[in-house]
């Protein structure tokens, strides 16, 4: 039988160029692994079975690089998308490592940086718009602060606001199709960065001039990270409409950002997300957000790589026998599920009608309602016997 778990690239799977590209440079070693040539990293995904590559300008071309090396590296960078055909539907900025920016971006107190930033970020969305992104990430990685002293928050908001409705209109006016996703993460490297969960940004969306342009980009372990549950909060972002992209990866719970292969931590989550998205309608690409870690040599890197794509698929198949069981099926009648899709208000009901219904109140058990049985164990177990292979 051949393998079922080799990616195609109709599974849409995309990578970053800084995830396979990461040297292992951290913030007590340097790096463990040569630097990795775009050109190689195109080819070595492709070879794997995936269908995109994604990138921050730096990633391609030096900061501050004069306009024939960065057109040079475009080309050869362009010339192995096309021997591929993998493609680039998300672009992002480097707004995070130069010294400029290390009192944000966007959100600077110096006013003259967050004018750089924007124009920075406008330049690298024509080349988005140049290689047919359709996606364009914010991860504001410095737009925050480690002492509350620093900046009144408030305000910082209204500069964050500022920056993405320039931006749209800039994407308007060109008439790029591009549409932004906000990234959100609690810390690092800031001690607290803006925008800090899928919630905060989901809430800042609605304050911006263009709010029908931008989404997310939730990333797994940026949720772990803050104590959260990547699930819950990429279905309230498909329930708004916002899940425009999202950055897979694994973490175990909150400590420093780990950017584990996708599977490699908290393995019923990531069940439970690939059935979110699979079921869901999420018809985004499935990128991977992740860093081989640092002890890891070059194999190891694409080892990495690969599997974060292999366990995608086996959490799929998995996901599917899961909801194809007729015991789960049952399960989930008995634990309540069809019931939570009725409305709580019958058809034409108002709210007289309600306060008129003696057996929503007067008549209702409490005690007796308080004493049934909820069946969700039974479900969750059945679950847990997919993820494990027992069923
Ligand atoms: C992180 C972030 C970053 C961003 C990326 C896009 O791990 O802190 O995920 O990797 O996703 O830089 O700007
Ligand atoms: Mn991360
Ligand atoms: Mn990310």
């Amino acid at each position: 039988m051949s393998d079922p778990f080799v990616p195609t690239k109709q599974d849409h799977f995309s990578f970053g160029l800084w995830t396979v590209g990461w040297g292992g440079k951290d913030l007590f070693g340097d790096p463990t692994r040569a630097a990795l040539d775009p050109v190689e990293a195109v080819h070595q995904l492709a070879r794997l079975g995936a269908w995109g590559v994604t990138f921050h300008d730096d990633d391609l071309f030096a900061f501050g690089s004069d306009h024939t090396s960065r057109e040079a590296a475009i080309k050869r960078f362009r010339a192995a998308l096309d021997e591929t055909g993998m493609v680039v539907p998300m672009m992002t900025t480097n707004l995070f490592s130069h010294p400029v920016f290390k009192e944000g971006a966007f959100t600077a107190n110096d006013r003259s940086v967050r004018r750089f930033a924007l124009r920075k970020t406008m330049r690298n969305l024509d080349l988005a718009a140049e290689l047919g992104a359709t996606t364009f990430v914010m991860w504001g990685g410095r737009e925050g602060a480690e002492s509350d002293a620093a900046k009144d928050v408030r305000v910082a908001l209204d500069r964050y606001k500022e920056a993405v409705d320039v931006l749209c209109e800039y994407v308007r006016d060109r008439h790029y199709g591009i549409r932004f996703a906000l990234e959100p993460k609690p810390n690092e490297p800031r001690g607290d960065i803006l925008l800090p969960s899928i919630g905060h940004a989901l809430a800042f969306i609605y304050r911006l001039a263009y709010p029908d342009m931008v989404g997310l980009n939730p990333e797994v372990g940026h949720e772990n990270m803050a104590g959260l549950n990547m699930v819950h909060g990429c279905a309230q972002a498909l329930w708004a409409g916002k899940l425009f992209h999202i950055d897979l990866n694994g973490q175990h719970g909150p400590r420093f950002d780990q950017d584990l292969r996708f599977g490699s931590a908290d393995l019923k989550g990531a069940f439970f997300l690939v059935d979110l998205l699979e079921t869901a309608g999420y018809d985004g690409p499935r990128h991977f957000d992740f860093k081989p870690p640092r002890a890891e040599g070059t194999e190891g890197v694409w080892v990495s790589a690969a599997a974060c794509m292999r366990n995608y698929l086996i959490l799929r198949e998995k996901a599917r026998a899961f909801r194809a069981d007729p015991e789960v099926q049952q399960a989930m009648v008995a634990a309540g599920w069809p019931s939570l899709a009725t409305p709580t208000l019958g058809p034409g009901e108002a709210v007289a009608d309600l306060l008129a219904d003696r057996s929503a109140y007067e008549d209702f058990d409490p005690a007796a309602a308080g004493q049934r049985e909820v069946n969700i164990e039974h479900l969750d177990q059945l679950a847990l016997e997919h993820i494990l292979g027992v069923r």
